[in-house]
């Protein structure tokens, strides 16, 4: 049965793993479900998609949220569900707050701000977890950015890593968490819902990879 209301979709990240892995999937949806995907990254796209519904943008949201907002505003004003799979790597771990921090919040108040009311999900892709560890503080040494959420990046953590264990205390260092707290204050206010995903490593092909 096709949707009275089909959904739009708008893809951060689109030339990233994640991001180009959502987009490979949306396309393959009927236009009856999808009516249209709006893209993002912000170099140029590095994969063609050959399906009227793809519009791509080359967004930076290091940029002022006025002016990402304007960026956003003719081609975003239907969007009901936004992925958001940007992301900002540096090998100082303690530094990547600094910019993936102020990188969502922009995405966040801009596509709030552009979509207004047809908004009615925000997917966050934060970090994953490992099982099967003995359940004891140890010193994990693993460095894997898919682990962050959980925190072995930063020092020992609390083993097997399951999605109910409380928050460690971060030092004001997990991205995520600042990127979780800001969506969930700003939700208390509006009608969207949100997902958060949380993947541990991620395989597959995106254009951009060497
Ligand atoms: N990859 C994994 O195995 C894995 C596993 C678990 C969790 N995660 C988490 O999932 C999230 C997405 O990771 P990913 O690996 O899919 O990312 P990725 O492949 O590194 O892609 C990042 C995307 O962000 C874009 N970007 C970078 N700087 C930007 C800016 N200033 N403004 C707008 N866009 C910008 C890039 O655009 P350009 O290419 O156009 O510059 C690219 O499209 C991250 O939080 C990551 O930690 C990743």
């Amino acid at each position: 049965m096709p949707l009275q209301n089909p959904k739009v979709a708008f893809v951060t990240g689109c030339n990233g793993i994640s991001g180009n892995a959502i987009v490979e999937h949306l396309i393959r949806q009927p236009k009856e479900e999808w009516s249209k995907i709006v893209v993002t990254s912000r170099s140029p796209l590095k994969n063609y998609w050959q399906d009227p519904r793809v519009e791509f943008l080359a967004v930076d949201f290091l940029e002022p949220v006025d002016t990402v907002i304007s960026k956003l505003s003719r081609s975003c004003e239907t969007v009901t569900h936004a992925y958001y799979t940007s992301y900002v790597h540096t090998d100082d771990f303690t530094k990547l707050r600094d910019y993936n921090v102020p990188l969502f919040e922009t995405f966040l108040v801009a596509i709030d701000k552009v979509a207004g009311q047809n908004l009615q999900r925000i997917c966050l892709q934060t970090g994953g977890k490992v099982n099967g560890h003995p359940a004891q503080y140890v010193q994990v040494t693993l460095t894997d950015l898919d682990l962050q959420h959980y925190g072995p990046h930063l020092g020992p953590v609390f083993c097997p890593m399951t999605e109910d264990l409380p928050r460690y205390e971060d030092q004001g260092l997990n991205f995520y968490y600042a990127q979780e707290d800001f969506m969930f204050n700003l939700q208390k206010n509006r009608n969207w819902a949100y997902s958060i995903i949380r993947p541990n490593g991620i395989i597959g092909f995106t254009p951009g990879s060497e």
